[in-house]
Parts: structure tokens; sequence; C-alpha cells
């Protein structure tokens, strides 16, 4: 066990003991070792004025991730290196090319958010060697500006790769992160607060049933605004970043199977080869800093109506593995909400890993309607996956999120749509149908009446698209009759 944590701040080594374990990244940038270039704009991950670079290792190799510092605890850092906007110019003086670019662009006006757009754009060029205008959107979708009008920094994104690459700060970096890697328990201890980041699942199991009214804490984006916003006093927590076992990421033919601390952001590769609508939706997930932290157990612990990872593993049949003191029971995710926030996870128990089936003969479409289209929340979420043979639905799950207090089946309509013959008549018969499925609330986001016709809707359009290569098929053919 061990009770300091370390990482790197640029190429500093810090080594910290009695850290109060809920302070956040961008609290002791700013406060404790006066490095005011990360801003603070809302607190919660929504502008990207406080955004940051991780560097970790991943095997061998290191991995760049952009991140919310404002949501961030500052023990997650342990074994990482910490890059912040302070760190990026050289030594001499000399701008990287990000800033060059943005300098040059015009991208920066008032100022406040530029250290954050920097940021996101120096991980992307660590990253990728150039960006199309599409990935650029994807990069800044987690950073506001309410000066520039985006496109001069859009611009400068673009033209980042122009620049003549600086010399590399920092090259022994990996060994200097090897050097500090972890293998065994980390604990804190701070007032009454304790922290403990275990290294194995075992350890993780012993510690969470010794400790079963502790948080878990994943990758903060829920659990950080506690702290920013709610102002709670969080007084035990179990961190699952460090967990190998719960990092792990196994496919077989038949199953995907995604350790709950896996992030978004690595899920996505394998979700998007396997399902490109469920891919689609995480590419929508937050922002890039959201995803690069936020993991799939979290979004299912959390156990919101409107987690957006949900309706689409019910619509697969997704199963969970729970683990309670090293003894662990396989359930349904259909069967794991019992109401609002609520699960059936016991004192003690906590979510190992996502079961994904690898459904060869169904087709998934899954769609998120929210207000803006990055970095929101769904006012609706829904996922339907169907096996046709031929014309018949022999098998149909049609999921939705928004709809009622948690993610949901639409039993009624797909009782309307199981064994029937695949036709609009069908479809129009099923989405009426789901009036008897659901009584959806008004609020911020969207009408009791909008949501229900948008839930419609979207089991029309998933019918359309599912349909439209028959109908491409007999265009084609049609048209052929004319050429011949
Ligand atoms: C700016 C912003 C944008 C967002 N956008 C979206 C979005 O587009 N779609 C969406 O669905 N959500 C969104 N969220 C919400 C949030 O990112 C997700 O719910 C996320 O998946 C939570 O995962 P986490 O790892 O950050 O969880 P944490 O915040 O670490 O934890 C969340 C909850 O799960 C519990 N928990 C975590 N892991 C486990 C486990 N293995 N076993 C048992 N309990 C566990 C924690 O104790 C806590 O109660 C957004 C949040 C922010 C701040
Ligand atoms: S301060 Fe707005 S995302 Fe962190
Ligand atoms: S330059 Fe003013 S907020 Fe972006």
């Amino acid at each position: 066990m061990t009770t300091q944590i370390r990482f790197l701040l640029g190429d500093k080594l810090m080594v910290l003991k009695d850290v109060d374990p809920s302070m956040t990244v961008l609290n002791f940038l700013r406060c404790v070792v006066g490095r005011p270039g990360s801003k603070e704009g809302c607190a919660e991950g929504d502008c990207g004025a406080c955004t940051v670079m991780l560097c970790e290792l991943r095997g061998d190799d290191l991995q760049y991730r952009a991140v919310n510092s404002c949501i961030l605890f500052l023990p997650v850092l342990d074994g990482k290196q910490l890059v912040t906007v302070e760190d990026v110019k050289s030594e001499n003086g000399t701008l990287h090319p990000v800033q060059q670019a943005m300098v040059d662009s015009h991208g920066s006006q008032c100022g406040f958010c530029t250290p954050g757009f920097v940021m996101s754009l120096y991980t992307a060029y660590q990253t990728e060697r150039s960006l199309t205008r599409n990935q650029v959107d994807d990069v800044l979708a987690g950073n506001l500006c309410r000066c520039t009008g985006y496109s001069p920094i859009a611009t400068a994104a673009m033209r980042m790769y122009e620049y003549k690459e600086p010399s590399v700060k920092g090259n022994n970096v990996l060994e200097q992160l090897q050097d500090i890697r972890r293998n065994e328990v980390l604990e804190l201890n701070w007032a009454d607060r304790k922290y403990y980041a275990p290294a194995s699942l075992t350890e993780f199991a012993t510690l969470y049933a010794q400790y079963p009214n502790a948080h878990i804490l994943a990758g903060g984006t829920d659990v950080g605004l506690w702290i920013t916003k709610q102002h709670r006093d969080l007084d035990t927590i179990i961190y699952t970043g460090g967990v190998q076992e719960l990092l792990a990421i196994d496919e077989t033919s038949d199953q995907l199977v995604i350790g709950s601390a896996v992030t978004f952001s690595d899920a996505h590769p394998p979700i998007s080869r396997l399902y490109p609508d469920f891919g689609e939706l995480i590419r929508r997930f937050g922002s890039v800093p959201i995803r690069n932290s936020a993991t799939i157990g979290g979004n299912i612990a959390n156990a919101s109506p409107i987690g957006d990872a949900i309706p689409p593993l019910m619509a697969l049949g997704a199963t969970l593995l729970l683990n309670r003191d090293g003894e662990t029971r396989e359930v349904l995710l259909d069967d794991f909400f019992v109401g609002y926030h609520a699960t059936i996870l016991e004192p003690g128990e906590f979510i190992q890993s996502i079961v994904i089936p690898i459904l060869h003969k169904h087709r998934l479409g899954v769609y998120k309607i929210s207000k803006r289209f990055d970095q929101d929340i769904s006012a609706v979420c829904a996922a339907v996956s169907i096996d046709l043979e031929g014309d018949n639905v022999r098998d149909v799950k049609v999921c939705y999120g928004g709809m009622a207090e948690v993610p949901k089946h639409a039993t009624e309509c797909e009782q309307a749509l199981r064994g029937k013959r695949w036709t609009r008549e069908t479809v129009d018969l099923a989405a009426r149908a789901l009036q008897r499925d659901f009584a959806p609330i008004s609020d911020m986001r969207a009408s009791s009446e909008y949501r229900m016709l948008v839930a419609k809707n979207l089991l029309v359009k998933f019918f359309i698209e599912t349909s439209a290569p028959k109908t491409t098929t007999r265009i084609l053919e049609y048209a052929a009759t004319f050429a011949g």
C-alpha cells in the first residue's frame, strides 16, 4: 500500500501526501501550484475552458487524452502526466504550432476560452497528422467560445499541421511514467475523508465489501458535479480507473465484454465496428474530453432516465456481471433498474463488466434527439434491434430513454411487431402502441407531446431505413429496364 500520489506536472515529478481527495485538478492548478492558465467557466464539463491533457501508460505506449480538469479529482492523476497550457510553448519562448496557428488565424478575442481550445488542439496535434473539417468539429465540440464565431478557430485547427514541428519536449516521459507505475493500493486520508485506488479486481472487491457505503468513482463526469455543483462531502471514495480487469475489453465470436471502467473513447472502436449506429451515438456522447473520462459502467450505474448507452445495450440484450466481495452474478440489463436512479445493486456490490451479445442477424438502429447536436443530453434516445426472416419479424426489441423514470423496453410496441410482417401498416400500429407503454413527462428538454411524437417517428424512421435498400434495389431495377 502507498499513501503518496506521484505524477508528472509537465516535466516535473510531483509527490503529494495528505491531499483532499475530492480537490479538483483545476483548483489544484489555479490555487495550489499557481498555474492560472486553465480557466473555470462552468465547473461541470460543459464549456472546455479548463481543458488539460493527460498522458498515461497503455502497455508500453503512451496515450494522450484531453480532459476537463474542473471535474477531475486530484488523486486520479497518480501515475500520469498532466500537461497544461503553461507547458505548451518552447523553453525559448517560441509558440507551439497550435498557438501560432491560433494567432495567425485570429482564433482568440477576449481569450477566456483560448487555453481550453489550445489544449484540445494540442492533444489532437499529438495524436493525429491532420484533421478533416468534420474531425475539427468533433475535437472542438466540448469547447465554447462566445466571441469568435468558431470559424477562425476551425481554420487554426486545419492549419496547425502546416507549421514546423517543435523539438519534442520531455521525450523521456515513457520511462518516467514507467518509474512511477503503481501495482499496489493507493490510500489517502485527509480530515475525515478516505480515498482508495486499488490496482486489482480482488483488492477492489475486498475494499468495497469493507466500505459498502463508499462512493465508487469512475470517470467522475457525474460524481465530479456532486462536488462542484452540489458541494457534497464524499467521505470514502474508491476509484475504478487503476483496476486492470475493469479496464479490459475482450471480444469473442459471439460477445463483446467491456470492463465497467472502460471509457466511451476506448469502447468506441469495437462498438462502432460491430454496431455502427451505436458507434455514432457514442460519437455524440458529451464531447471528446467527456468521452475520455466517462465510463460505460458509470453511465449504467448512474441509472439516469437519459443514460445514452442504456437503450442500445438493452436492445442488444446486454447483461451485467455484478461482483460482491468476489462473488459474481450475471443479470440482464433489463432487470437492473428498479426506479429513478435506483438499481438492484446490493451494498458492496458493483458492476464488473458489461456483456454485449454479437448478433449477426440483427440490424440495430439508434437515434439520439437533443436540442444541440453535440455535447447535449438526450430528450429521447431510441434503439431498435430487429431480426427479419424475409418480411417477418422473428425478433425485435424496442427501447427508449427519456420516456420514463428509467430507460425501458416498449413492451406493447414490441408485442405489436413480433411475429408480424414488417410493413408500414404494422409499424404504424406498433407506433400507436407506444401510448400504452409510456406517459413521458414535460421538462426543459422537451414536452410530453413532443417526446411521444418523436418516439413514434423514430420507429417509423427505422422502418424506412431498414426498407430503403429494398426500395433502392427496386428503383435501380426499374431504372435498368429503361437503360435496356
Ligand atoms: C458535460 C457532460 C456531458 C454529458 N453528456 C452525456 C451524454 O451525452 N449522454 C449521457 O448518457 N450522459 C452524459 N453525461 C453524463 C455522464 O457523463 C455519464 O453518465 C457517464 O457515463 C458517467 O460515467 P462516469 O465514469 O463519469 O461515472 P462517475 O461519475 O464516476 O459515476 C457515476 C455513478 O456510477 C457509480 N459507478 C461508477 N462505476 C461503477 C461501477 N463499476 N459499479 C457500480 N457503480 C459505479 C458511481 O458511484 C456514481 O454513482 C454528461 C456529463 C457531463 C458532465
Ligand atoms: S470549467 Fe467548463 S468544462 Fe471545466
Ligand atoms: S475568445 Fe472570448 S470566449 Fe472565446
